[in-house]
């Protein structure tokens, strides 16, 4: 069973036959929103908007933990995060999607490990992106003619605030080619429950210092707009 996790400009996902609306609980406390349930292209799925319904949890205030958990508790086995990034590498300006490879992680006092005391997960993380999650991707973004990068190290900041020029050359020189804020714990949360995961990253701007002048929100919902066709065209031949 499939979920897609939308992000920033994807808290709905066009194209999806409502059937169910499910309130969940977990152990680790409440998701981000209710859990919606339907067909998308002929195909059962889940979505939840990661911050939440009305875009009011900041990236470091989801509760990760929760909204993995109830997936899975949902019998999901396969979820497609969706992100809004920044550009670092010149090649990944606005609009383009990437499908990221490598991810490194800048953010912290996060709850990022279903490990408790008694129960140590050290889960193999060398590569965070399940490849055959990406490869169907891969062969989606084919069949309907979708434009993707097919790799890409993911920085993850802690956010909200976005990023100085001098962190971005840092990430950088660190070989970051996009950088965003929420890719980080999901995948690796996704990774201790055995969940098949992979990313599909919008890029809405150039990062920090890449482009003339700053960075406004109304360039980056411009881009949002005009971009996430595209995502929801992907998601759809994914499904
Ligand atoms: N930095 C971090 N996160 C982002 C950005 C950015 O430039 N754009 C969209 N999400």
């Amino acid at each position: 069973m499939l979920a897609i996790i939308g992000g920033t400009g994807l808290a709905a996902l066009e194209g999806l036959t409502l059937e169910d609306s499910i309130v969940m609980e977990t152990p680790y406390g409440v998701p981000s929103a209710n859990i919606e349930k339907g067909e998308l292209n002929g195909s059962p799925v889940f979505f939840l908007a990661r911050h939440g319904k009305a875009h009011s949890l900041t990236p470091h205030s989801v509760n990760y933990r929760a909204n993995i958990w109830a997936l899975q508790s949902l019998g999901v086995t396969r979820i497609i995060g969706v992100n809004a990034v920044g550009g670092i590498n010149a090649s990944m300006g606005p609009e383009v999607i990437v499908i990221p490879d490598q991810i490194v992680d800048y953010t912290w006092g996060r709850q990022s490990s279903f490990s408790e005391e008694g129960r140590v997960i050290h889960a193999d993380f060398t590569y965070p992106y399940t490849e055959e999650l990406r490869q169907q991707l891969f062969a989606a973004a084919n069949k309907v003619s979708v434009n993707v990068c097919d790799s890409g190290v993911y920085g993850v900041t802690q956010g909200p605030r976005l990023e100085t020029a001098a962190e971005i050359d840092r990430l950088e020189k660190d070989g970051c080619d996009i950088v965003g804020m929420t890719a980080m714990p999901e995948a690796i949360l996704a990774r201790e429950l055995n969940i098949q995961y992979a990313n599909v990253s919008l890029v809405v701007n150039m990062a920090a210092g890449r482009s003339e002048g700053l960075i406004t929100m109304d360039d980056i919902q411009r881009v949002l707009d005009a971009g996430m066709g595209q995502v929801r065209v992907l998601l759809s031949a994914v499904a």
